[in-house]
């Protein structure tokens, strides 16, 4: 089948990188003479038409931009059946040959709808979460990670000259992947992390005892949003050993930004790659990356991985904290 027409999607929550994503996929698109088209809000846009052309001046200067030129949405209506027919319907309309879909599970699972009713669909992993299985790197990971620690640093310059316990939330949903390296990277007190069980004298308590008899008076804990919120765990630790701890929930903060050089290059490699799977009449597939080299799984498989914080990171974060 010859191309003539894509379209590409941003969906989910954004990650930074998304426009360097997208930037590299009109731009390969164009390269080998197909149009490319941008649809608006996730597949809320390809339920509704909501779409635009993309030319080189539209994505000319985004690839340093956080959030999605294309904006971005968590649709209910394309979970179900009627809404994607409208969507198939869509591409059939205005002749899409394929889509490149960007961001994280809940993209995967609409790209999958998508190819199971006949449309091309090649998906490309974005999520600050990191939390895709098939996948060692997701776009936007690298950005999060580094704001994270960048505000973390600031924190602890008050908390040092304070001597006081702070406990910051940092993002990932139900995933601690983002949590675990950058508690990894501001050698926190402690570490909490939704895969790992939590016996809080152990794992907080007596870490945060033990970094004060060996001469600390501030101390840094770090827990994934789905591990538990911050408030709860500074009243825990006020209520155990009397500290008042200061809270911090770094929030949508993580999301946005610049990216990184990290996230921009993959970002690029992986929205070259999309379009180059599309053209080969590829479908159902998304683009992985291990270790710096890149592939292909087919969506239904990768939906069906399992993954979990390495025993390493757990072993080492258990080794660099409560010092
Ligand atoms: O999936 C990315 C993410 O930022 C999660 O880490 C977080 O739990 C969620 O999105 C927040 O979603 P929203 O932007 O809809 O509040």
């Amino acid at each position: 089948m010859s191309v003539k027409r894509i379209g590409v999607l941003t969906s989910g929550g954004d990650a930074p990188g998304m426009n360097a994503c997208v930037r590299a996929v009109v731009r390969t698109a164009l390269y080998h003479g197909v149009e490319c088209y941008g649809i608006r809000r996730g597949y809320n846009g390809l339920i509704n038409g909501d779409i635009i052309k993309l030319d080189e001046k539209s994505v000319s200067r985004t690839i340093n931009r956080g959030g999605t030129i294309l904006y971005t949405a968590r649709s209910k209506e394309f979970i179900t059946e009627e809404g994607q027919q409208r969507a198939v319907n869509t591409c059939k309309f205005l002749g899409l040959d394929g889509i490149v879909a960007i961001g994280g599970d809940g993209t995967f699972r609409g790209a999958r709808a998508l190819s199971h009713h006949g449309v091309n669909v090649v998906a490309i992993p974005a999520t600050i979460d990191n939390d895709i299985c098939c996948t060692n790197y997701s776009i936007g990971f690298d950005t999060a990670a580094n704001t994270a620690i960048d505000c973390i640093d600031r924190l602890r310059d008050t908390m040092q000259s304070h001597e006081r316990c702070s406990v910051v939330e940092v993002m990932g949903r139900n995933a601690g992947y983002l949590a675990m390296y950058v508690g990894l990277a501001v050698g926190a007190t402690a570490v909490l992390v939704p895969e790992k069980h939590i016996d809080f004298e152990k794992d907080v308590i007596e870490k945060v005892r033990k970094a004060r008899l060996k001469g600390f008076t501030h101390f840094m804990i770090v827990v994934a949003e789905g591990a538990g919120s911050a408030a709860d765990i500074a009243a825990k630790i006020k209520e155990s050993i009397g500290l008042d701890p200061r809270v911090t929930v770094l929030g949508h903060i993580q999301r946005g930004g610049s990216p990184t050089a990290r996230d921009r290059v993959n970002a690029t490699k992986m929205g070259y790659l999309a379009v180059e799977l599309l053209l080969a009449g590829k479908t159902n597939r998304v683009v992985c990356t291990n270790e710096g080299s890149f592939l292909d799984v087919d969506i239904d498989e990768a939906l069906a991985m399992n993954r979990n914080i390495q025993s390493m990171e757990v072993n080492v974060l258990d080794a660099m904290t409560g010092i």
